[in-house]
């Protein structure tokens, strides 16, 4: 081969780098020009470089010095395209191109329950009367669930039916005695812890959830809450207990509730009554309530001749549910937030 062919064949391949080069618009245009003009095994920088020994002796010496030249166009080709690919991929936004600036669309602030509201505005009244809060456990055992609560064993408040056991179904109350659990049925399991825990006096409420299995309905859940109250102390006595069921009353409702006492019974109180506010022109029923039963003072450790006291359970659903008009105990937990959104 003639040396200036060898040379323009050169200068013809580093034009055609160059201008191949400064088109290729992706990385696969990109690499496919790579492998063609400077690949290893078939590139046409190679083919070239081969030609090289079959040039007459003394044209070698300026063949191989074009030949570098031309090595290194391609090369320096090759490195503006990769910068260029480089920064356009960067530039290059991937996914939905968002305007920041634009006024958004208003997301619902999410809210306190309407339960949880009733439990903090309930806290807030009775700790004006000075009852401190306590919280007890939703899973109990026997023991303060019922025996100390002066329910004893063939009581039909123990049935499986009308409690969630929890175990297998034979862990009844009778077949595994006071080693049984359940979900507890009603607040006034913490009387019993906190008076284990004090000496008198006692005067704590207690607010939480309560389980029994009722089928739901407007005025039943299976899961609902309950206020408990206690007061022991030398010389608490009936009147002090319908005062207070007064005061809470007037300020939970506003204005000047009547109440109204019925006479009841409750294994752990001993005289027993249903506690009644007239509300709206009606007599609604809100708990139950009483002098703690000695026999119950007597399981914790304290003195029945000492000291007496009184306790009651309201129903924290049916003080919310009246308050706000509510008449379906389900619409507190359907999660339905058209209703939520209205507290
Ligand atoms: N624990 C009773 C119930 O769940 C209510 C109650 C509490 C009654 C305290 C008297 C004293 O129905």
């Amino acid at each position: 081969m003639e040396l200036n062919e060898f040379l323009r064949s050169l200068d013809d391949l580093a034009n055609q780098a160059e201008q191949e080069l400064s088109a290729a618009n992706s990385q696969e245009a990109f690499e496919e020009a790579r492998v063609k003009f400077v690949g290893a095994r078939s590139g046409q920088l190679k083919a070239l470089q081969k030609q090289l020994g079959a040039l007459p002796k003394e044209a070698k010496k300026d063949g191989g010095q074009r030949l570098n030249e031309t090595k290194n166009r391609i090369q320096s080709a090759l490195d503006q395209a990769d910068q260029r690919l480089k920064s356009n991929a960067a530039n290059t936004r991937t996914g939905p191109q968002v305007d920041a600036t634009l006024p958004g669309i208003r997301q619902h602030v999410g809210r306190t329950h309407p339960i949880t509201q009733t439990i903090e505005h309930l806290k807030a009244i009775m700790g004006r009367l000075g009852f401190a809060v306590v919280e007890g456990p939703e899973v109990e055992d026997i023991w303060h669930n019922f025996v100390a609560l002066n329910i004893p064993e063939d009581h039909p408040a123990r049935d499986p039916l009308d409690n969630f056991y929890l175990g297998l179904a034979e862990a009844t109350s009778k077949e595994a005695g006071d080693q049984a659990h359940l979900l507890r049925s009603q607040t006034s399991t913490v009387q019993i812890r906190v008076m284990e825990q004090q000496a008198p006096p006692v005067r704590i409420i207690s607010l939480g959830r309560v389980y029994r299995p009722d089928e739901p309905d407007a005025t039943h859940f299976p899961m609902f809450h309950q206020m408990e109250g206690l007061w022991v102390d030398r010389n608490v006595n009936m009147a002090q207990l319908k005062s207070v069921l007064r005061l809470f009353a007037n300020n939970y409702l506003g204005g000047d509730v009547h109440i109204r006492f019925r006479p009841s019974f409750f294994p752990f109180t001993e005289p027993s009554v249903e506690a009644d506010f007239l509300w709206n022109g009606n007599w609604v029923e809100f708990g139950g309530a009483g002098m703690v039963d000695p026999n119950v003072l007597r399981a914790v450790g304290y003195d029945p001749e000492e000291y007496t006291g009184f306790a009651f359970g309201l129903g924290v659903e049916r003080l919310c549910m009246g308050r706000h008009g509510v008449t379906d105990i389900r619409d507190l937990y359907r999660n339905d937030l058209r209703f939520l959104h209205q507290f």
